[in-house]
């Protein structure tokens, strides 16, 4: 399905109908601070289509990586992973290991920092 997207640069927005990606950049990284797509649209490639458009933007902007401060749920790290993010930080194995496991996809694990840092190289 193509999503119609509206890309704002200054103010860090990817927007559709059906839920934005907030973003923010420097000389050769990209982060993505955050992402949400209204409950009813989930699970038909829209949150895809959304990372797929600001990684495309990272490029333009000869950035290096793209970095994910992400939640600390299974919905979230099974999105990242999916769409090629690993954890960055060895020490959060363990705790990446058991949010897998959780029978609750929704379900926010507690962490140091609040999130599981996660990155894709994209050059
Ligand atoms: C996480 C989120 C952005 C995913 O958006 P989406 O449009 O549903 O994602 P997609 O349809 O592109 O999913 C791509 C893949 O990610 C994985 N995935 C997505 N949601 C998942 C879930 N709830 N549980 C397990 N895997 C999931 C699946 O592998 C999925 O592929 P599949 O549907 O073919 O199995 C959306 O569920 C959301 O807004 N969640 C609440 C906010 C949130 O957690 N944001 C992330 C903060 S870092």
């Amino acid at each position: 399905m193509a999503i119609p997207l509206e890309i704002d640069i200054k103010t860090g927005e990817i927007k559709s109908p059906y839920g934005d990606l907030f973003f923010n950049f420097d000389v050769d990284q990209f982060s993505i601070v955050g992402i949400e797509i209204s409950e009813p649209n989930r699970r038909q490639g829209i949150g895809t289509g959304l990372v797929n458009a600001a990684e495309k933007l990272a490029r333009e902007l000869e950035c290096l990586k793209v970095e994910v401060p992400a939640t600390p749920s299974r919905m979230a790290i099974s999105f990242w992973n999916k769409n090629g993010y690993e954890f960055a930080l060895k020490e959060e194995k363990a705790l990446v290991a058991r949010i897998m496991k959780s029978k609750s996809s929704s379900k926010i694990f507690d962490s140091d920092s609040g999130i599981v840092l996660m990155h894709k190289r994209i050059r």
